[in-house]
């Protein structure tokens, strides 16, 4: 029988958090100045963290969420549990498209948390936000 996982602990997600907030010190957003920054649990349990990055070429623009992920599955992950998404803004925000369709390639079930200066937040799945999602099991 299939082993399921059981949903993220509070002091994983507060670990979460506190990486997710602590990443935003290195957003790369002198264009858009808008700051973003996100952590990701990995499978294994450990937490990977990451902010923007923009680029002169506009296009280039490497999303919070992003980073987080290719520095987890450039460790060795390759199964996202949850994301957490923070903004220095009173309300929060929501991945991108593009990150939504980056997240169920590894964590098609994963919690998505945002979270920003007020006590607003989203708390939500990735199936939520992208249902009916193209993904790996599409190629097989
Ligand atoms: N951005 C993120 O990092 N994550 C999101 O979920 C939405 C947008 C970034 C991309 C760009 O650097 C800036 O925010 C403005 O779009």
């Amino acid at each position: 029988m299939a082993r399921v996982k059981p949903k993220p602990t509070d002091s994983s997600l507060r670990r979460l958090e506190r990486a997710a907030r602590g990443a935003l010190a290195h957003s790369y957003s002198p264009y858009s100045k808008f700051r973003v920054a996100a952590a990701v649990l990995a499978g294994s349990g450990k937490v990977y963290s990451g902010c923007n990055v923009e680029n002169a070429s506009y296009g280039l623009c490497n999303c919070a969420e992003r980073t987080a992920i290719f520095s987890a599955v450039a460790a060795g992950e390759r199964s996202i549990r949850a994301v957490m998404v923070y903004t220095p803004t009173p309300l929060p925000t929501a991945p991108c498209g593009a990150c939504r369709q980056v997240i169920n390639e590894f964590g098609p079930d994963a919690l998505v948390i945002c979270v920003c200066d007020s006590k607003n937040t989203i708390e939500t799945t990735l199936p939520s936000l992208l249902p009916g999602a193209f993904g790996p099991g599409d190629l097989a």
